[in-house]
């Protein structure tokens, strides 16, 4: 896609556009200028550091900021320090998110003391929070620019406004957005997988999670516009998309005449040479059994479902606003598991909501002891301005939270790694990855149930799928050995 933009042909005597996405290309273009200018008085590129502190959503975005910064001319930095451009992709799911954005500011106002024409950027869903840009326009007036989660596809003009005003604090945030902009340059971690956006924002108000208020209303794409995107990935080497909505399960609900997340999968199934298909992440509320039909006659569809649980407890899932039950979840998993057996089945956990007793807890680990997750993910509950869960009485001391995190922890790697060992000695398709980070002479891929095992082999299979024996389960990871170099 990138090579077939043309900046040449736009006009820059003219007025900007009006129109998405043309006016963003136009800035594009005007930015290029700008990077022309610096390379004759410098002799080189500037360089920009994208540095991404949330979810795969977040991690989807940052890759079309990075995208737009090498049209614009930057180069590519991974240490902070060092570059001309930093933008921090913010997240603000839990309090301990935002202390780390404040902490990576303090280390660079000082770096930024040293070269005044550094230019820093914010961007993400901690700048969708009023404090938050009160407390940046009081005490970090150093930063160039803030922008939140609604117009990140503004990116090129917020940028070449920033570049154009030294010195001064541009901030563009706005409350919420039904455009979806299509088409615009985005940058890839991976040559051979790919995040897909399939819609945005959330509806669900879970009353602890801040996620709806900073991401706006749910909103889904164009379905043509999704399989349209997966066709350039794959005729540019792409065999695995990984489907991203914070509750994909919701899918085209929106739409005049409303198309489901399991339909989606179908269409998308039909894309000649694309391998792999996951999704990410499922609402047990709205997993239909139409989807699990789907993935139970599926080729491409990966046996993994990631099914965020938060809690064992009804009583606790009422109050946390999820809308389904202890026995509604544990028979969503029985009939998956019915319909794809051997799936991996993964979850995320929340300890510590207010008013959570022993009991609640235990219901909890109940859940977690018949399930028996692959992996979980644990949090402990973190108070979020402005929900409702902030305002409940009975918030429960951190001594005790601390006590019932670990155990869970305990518990849950346990299984984990019980689990793990099911697969040694089969042999299962791989998606090798990257060199092991540890040992050049290994090679790290990926099974259908997102385990990762290490095999001897060469950069060359980076990006296809072999077939790989598992010898021995290392607790949540296996070592093998490749048997057939060429599986699809
Ligand atoms: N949309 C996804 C989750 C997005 S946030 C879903 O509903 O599954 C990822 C995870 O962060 C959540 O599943 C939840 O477990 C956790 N989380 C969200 N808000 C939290 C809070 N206030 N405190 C602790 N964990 C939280
Ligand atoms: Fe947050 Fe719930 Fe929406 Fe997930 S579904 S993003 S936990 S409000
Ligand atoms: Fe964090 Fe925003 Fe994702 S708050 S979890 S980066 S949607």
């Amino acid at each position: 896609m990138f090579n077939e933009l043309n900046f040449d042909r736009i006009d820059l005597t003219a007025e900007p556009p009006a129109e998405e996405p043309a006016r963003q290309y136009y800035f594009m273009a005007k930015c290029r200028e700008w990077v022309s200018d610096f390379q004759k008085k410098n002799e080189r590129l500037p360089k920009a550091c994208v540095v991404n502190m949330g979810c795969q959503m977040n991690a989807r975005d940052s890759e079309k900021l990075a995208g737009i910064l090498e049209q614009v001319g930057y180069t590519e930095e991974t240490d902070e320090q060092k570059a001309d451009f930093v933008i921090y992709n913010t997240c603000t799911v839990r309090e301990n998110a935002n202390q780390k954005v404040y902490g990576h500011l303090g280390q660079l106002s000082r770096t930024k003391k040293k070269n005044p024409d550094m230019k820093i950027a914010l961007c993400g869903c901690m700048m969708q929070e009023p404090e938050v840009v009160e407390k940046l326009k009081k005490s970090y007036r150093f930063v160039d620019l803030i922008f939140g989660t609604h117009n990140i596809y503004k990116f090129a003009e917020l940028l070449y406004v920033c570049l154009q005003s030294p010195g001064r604090m541009v901030i563009d945030i706005w409350k919420d957005t039904d455009k979806i902009v299509e088409d615009l340059p985005s940058e890839r971690k991976y040559s051979f997988k790919s995040g897909v956006n399939i819609m945005f924002g959330c509806n669900n108000f879970c009353s602890y999670c801040i996620v709806p208020y900073v991401r706006g209303r749910e909103r889904s794409r164009d379905p043509r516009a999704i399989i349209r995107e997966i066709e350039r990935l794959v005729a540019d080497g792409v065999v695995e998309v990984m489907l991203l909505g914070q509750n994909v399960n919701s899918y085209g609900k929106t739409f005049d005449s409303p198309m489901s997340f399991a339909r989606l999968l179908q269409e998308i199934e039909k894309i000649e040479g694309l391998e792999r298909i996951r999704f990410m992440t499922s609402h047990p509320k709205d997993l239909s059994d139409e989807l699990i039909e789907v993935m139970g006659s599926s080729k491409k569809i990966c046996p993994h479902l990631h099914l965020p649980m938060q809690s064992g407890s009804t009583r606790i899932l009422e109050k946390m606003n999820r809308r389904y039950t202890k026995e509604h979840y544990l028979d969503l998993v029985e009939k998956i598991r019915r319909a794809v057996p051997g799936i991996s089945l993964t979850t995320d956990i929340i300890v510590g909501f207010p008013g959570e007793t022993e009991e609640d807890f235990q219901e909890t680990l109940d859940v977690v002891r018949k399930v028996r997750f692959d992996s979980a993910f644990t949090f402990i509950y973190s108070k979020r301005t402005g929900t409702p869960a902030a305002a409940m009485p009975d918030q429960v001391p951190e001594d005790v939270v601390k006590d019932r995190f670990d155990r869970l922890l305990k518990e849950v790697q346990e299984i984990a790694s019980e689990v793990c060992a099911v697969h040694q000695g089969t042999v299962q398709a791989v998606l090798v990855e990257s060199v092991n980070d540890h040992d050049p002479q290994l090679m790290t891929g990926r099974l259908g149930n997102n385990l990762l095992v290490h095999f001897p082999g060469d950069e060359s299979l980076i990006g296809k799928i072999v077939k790989v024996r598992l010898d021995e389960c290392r607790g949540f990871y296996y070592l093998g050995e490749a048997v057939d170099m060429d599986c699809k």
